[in-house]
């Protein structure tokens, strides 16, 4: 996720969610320049030898320039590497990359042929179900990866018009998965472990991800674990949660981040982790230690998430 799956919330990801998250992805890296290692890219594409294996995202509509980016990606260590063709933001998509490429069908294959003649490593497609309601076009999608030899399609079951709105179309991704010769990954609004388990079981699919639900809960990725093991997912006290984001502060300033962007950084996990009065309080902290001291206040009823327990 642009702006939110850097190294230092990976970081965090992996030492509360051990080794259960089985796929990393960059933060999405832009093909737009003739430069692709601007410093913002070289920033993304760092990573963790304990995160391996790791995928590097790239976005863009021009195929030379993605082939390129995608050797980049190779060149820098990536295990995989993956094309965003589901970006709905109008800077992106405006210009015919991320879900834009869902409007050039023929372009889309121009891509993806370009990238996978350029790298060894595995080629992988994200996308949105369409464009529009008018214009699912998945089936096409799918049939266009397979042919240019993708080795696995995630699907956010959206169109580019609903953007985050109503729910994720899990049916149009089932149907996808039934006819797909290549890994299918679902996507969309899983944020608890039964709910994975339901998705996991009931469509098809090889797998799944995971955005917004890291975010609200960063132990999501365990408790599924849990939950794909038999168990009951494990519950998430009050003092584990004060003692991640404290971590997280910490790995955040070890990653050289500015005290503002820290805070900003800090109140972007706690306005999805928690709720009601102490979300609104920890929100309006004006700094971080502020912010921090409010954390050793923490009750359990503060938090968004499932599976937490009050002492
Ligand atoms: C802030 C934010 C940034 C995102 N950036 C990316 C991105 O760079 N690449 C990508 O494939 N998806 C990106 N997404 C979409 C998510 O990966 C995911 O497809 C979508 O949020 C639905 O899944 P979820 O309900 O698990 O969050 C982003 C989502 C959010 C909320």
């Amino acid at each position: 996720m642009d702006g939110v799956t850097d190294l230092p919330f990976r970081r965090l990801i992996r030492e509360v969610s051990g080794g259960d998250a089985p796929l990393f992805v960059s933060e999405f890296l832009s093909a737009g320049s003739s430069l692709f290692l601007t410093p913002a890219n070289l920033r993304a594409t760092r990573f963790d030898k304990e995160e391996e294996p790791f995928c590097m995202q790239v976005f863009g509509h021009n195929a030379e320039r993605l082939a390129g980016a995608a050797l980049k990606a190779q060149e820098l260590g990536a295990s995989s590497v993956e094309l965003n063709a589901g970006c709905p933001a109008r800077r992106v998509a405006g210009k015919g990359s991320g879900s834009g490429l869902l409007k050039d069908l023929p372009n889309l294959r121009k891509v993806l042929q370009a990238m996978k003649a350029a790298v060894k490593i595995p080629l992988f497609l994200k996308s949105r179900i369409g464009w529009d309601e008018n214009s699912i076009c998945i089936d096409e999608v799918l049939e266009i990866a397979e042919g240019e030899g993708v080795e696995q399609l995630t699907i956010h079951g959206r169109t580019k018009e609903q953007c985050y709105k109503g729910l994720a179309n899990w049916d149009a991704i089932g149907d996808i998965a039934a006819k797909a010769k290549i890994p299918i990954i679902g996507n969309g609004d899983i944020n608890n472990a039964e709910l994975a388990l339901d998705r996991m079981k009931n469509y098809g699919v090889k797998g799944i991800a995971i955005g917004r639900g890291a975010l609200q809960n960063p132990w999501i990725f365990s408790q599924i674990a849990d939950a794909v093991s038999g168990k009951e997912p494990a519950k998430i006290t009050p003092s584990q949660v004060c003692n991640a984001v404290i971590r997280y502060e910490k790995l955040l300033r070890a990653d050289s981040l500015r005290e503002g962007q820290i805070l900003g950084k800090l109140k972007q996990l706690s306005s999805r982790m928690f709720k009601g009065d102490f979300r609104q309080a920890i929100l309006r902290t004006q700094n971080i230690q502020d912010f921090l001291s409010h954390c050793f206040n923490l009750s359990a009823n503060a938090f968004s998430f499932p599976y937490s327990v009050g002492s």
